[in-house]
């Protein structure tokens, strides 16, 4: 490894609230890179601001199943997720700064990769055998026949998103969530698997918004918690009708 202190953030979901507090926590913590592991858009009420952002700050974005939904209409996606897909879309056909602006960001998207390697390292969006639309949850700890497949598209460590839900999946099938190592986590020479969790829709409960730092000297990876003004952020959802009041509370719950 190359002494390179990353810091990984993911789902941000046009959380604009959310990333603006990421950021800034992010510029205090001596990292070198931040890289994005999809789900920059869908379900929130900033998706043109969270991209600009991205694209800006970001030197590595792999595609999240919403970025994508955003270009190709979607399979699979419930009627809540599938209205918001159509709001952010419209959302990205309009907005300031004229064509090159709008094309610039949809030209962005296009060429996301799915994933990205680094010698030993894989960051993906889902998993890594199906990098943009596998779920890799807790529980899947019990169905090691999964997880066995998963691992073997593993070299040492694959970084991911997509459930919401941070932790490290060890290869011997446990999941060690935040609170269980005390918010630092230092990987062992076996294969893991490391869920960075939401930046702006957490699901473990936790409402604050979630990323991870790794430095690959210490091989230790620290989950960062930072409380953002989420009512604001759901304010604004309650105000689109399109998107569903569902998707603001949820802001408020972590759930
Ligand atoms: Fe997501």
């Amino acid at each position: 490894m190359n002494g390179v202190r990353r810091a990984l953030i993911s789902d941000i979901h046009g959380n604009f609230e959310a990333l603006q507090t990421v950021l800034a926590d992010i510029a205090a913590q001596e990292v070198s890179v931040i890289y994005c592991l999809g789900d920059i858009i869908g379900y929130g009420p900033n998706p043109r601001e969270c991209l600009d952002h991205v694209m800006r700050k970001c030197r590595k974005v792999v595609l999240g199943n919403h970025d994508q939904a955003a270009m190709v209409d979607p399979e699979g996606f419930n009627p809540v997720a599938l209205q918001a897909v159509y709001w952010t879309r419209d959302q990205l056909e309009k907005g300031p700064g004229g064509a090159s602006k709008i094309n610039g960001r949809w030209d962005f998207l296009g060429e996301l990769p799915r994933s990205h390697s680094e010698g030993e390292l894989l960051f993906v969006h889902g998993s890594p055998r199906e990098p943009t639309n596998e779920y890799v949850f807790p529980e899947d700890i019990y169905n090691q026949h999964k997880l066995e497949a998963l691992f073997a598209y593993v070299e040492k460590y694959c970084f991911q998103g997509h459930t919401h839900i941070p932790g490290v999946f060890t290869h011997d099938f446990n999941f060690i969530t935040p609170e269980v190592c005390d918010y630092e986590y230092e990987l062992t020479d076996d294969k893991a698997m490391i869920n960075v969790g939401s930046v702006g829709q957490p699901r473990d409960g936790d409402s604050r918004a979630c990323y991870v730092i790794f430095d690959d000297v210490r091989r230790v990876v620290t989950f960062r918690r930072v409380e953002y003004p989420s009512s604001a952020t759901r304010d604004k959802i309650y105000d689109i009708s399109e998107l569903d009041n569902m998707l603001g509370a949820r802001l408020i719950s972590g759930r």
